[in-house]
């Protein structure tokens, strides 16, 4: 795969150290975050996708924020660059943490903070008629949720766009993979599933942990499928065209 070797010192050091400081200066452990190889996939989605204008429900400590605004930071192409970060609990729970880290690492010019739950927010954008190259669904991981994210957030993404899921191991989740799969034209993006190399041991652990929390996932393609291969939760699907079925069309999901 091609490495990528760093992203930038501040979201670098809030990988190790799992650490990052709130506006008031107080330090917050960071326990809810992508994980560094998550954070190199979604790094190298952003570029792919070469974005003008990219979206992620789920802003927290502001991880996969700092990933996205600096991929709009390295992209090649010349246009405007606005990463919309969704999240009701940004100015109350999480003190601010993401955007001063966004800050500290000189890519605040790119976020956008949408201080709402991503049911109210996702449509004032819809209804301003903006389109999205990428997105990332990190938000409430509940099925309900994450369907109503990527029911939104596909009408606004155009066609050969990204959506990724974070913590597709949750049987939720994977649920609206497989809507997605059978009711919309979407393919999963294996040439940017690749991830780093774990040791063996940890990949069998967290594939057996899943297990024993979530028996029924012996019967998910998910978990045999990628769980076998390393223990990220990540997926990344591409949007092949803009598609809604008939209106009485149903599949099993
Ligand atoms: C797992 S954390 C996101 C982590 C982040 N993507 C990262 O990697 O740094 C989930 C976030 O979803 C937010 N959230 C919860 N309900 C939400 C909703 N209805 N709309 C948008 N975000 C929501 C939470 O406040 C929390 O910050």
């Amino acid at each position: 795969m091609n490495q990528i070797s760093k992203l930038n010192e501040v979201t670098e050091a809030i990988l190790k150290n799992k650490i990052a400081f709130d506006e008031d200066g107080k330090e917050r452990k960071i326990d809810d975050a992508i994980s560094r190889p998550e954070a190199y996939m979604l790094y190298k989605m952003v570029i792919a996708a070469q974005p003008a204008v990219s979206i992620e429900v789920g802003l927290a400590f502001g991880i996969s924020a700092l990933v996205f605004c600096q991929a709009h930071n390295d992209k090649k192409t010349m246009s405007e660059s606005i990463h919309y970060a969704v999240d009701p609990n940004q100015l109350t729970f999480y003190r601010n943490t993401a955007i001063v880290s966004v800050k500290a690492a000189g890519l605040y010019k790119y976020l956008k903070v949408l201080n709402g739950p991503s049911h109210l927010e996702i449509p004032n954008l819809l209804k301003d008629n903006i389109v999205v190259d990428c997105a990332f669904v990190d938000g409430w991981h509940t099925f309900d949720y994450t369907f109503t994210d990527f029911f939104l957030i596909d009408k606004m993404l155009r066609p050969g766009g990204y959506i990724a899921f974070h913590d597709v191991y949750g049987r939720a989740k994977q649920k609206v993979i497989n809507f997605i799969l059978t009711h919309r034209k979407y393919e999963i993006a294996e040439d940017l599933m690749e991830i780093e190399s774990e040791p063996l041991v940890k990949t069998v652990k967290f594939f057996l942990w899943r297990l024993l929390r979530s028996p029924s996932l012996i019967f998910s393609w998910y978990h045999w499928k990628y769980q076998t291969k390393n223990s990220s939760g990540l997926l990344i699907l591409r949007k092949k065209e803009n598609f809604e079925p008939n209106f009485d069309f149903f599949k099993n999901f």
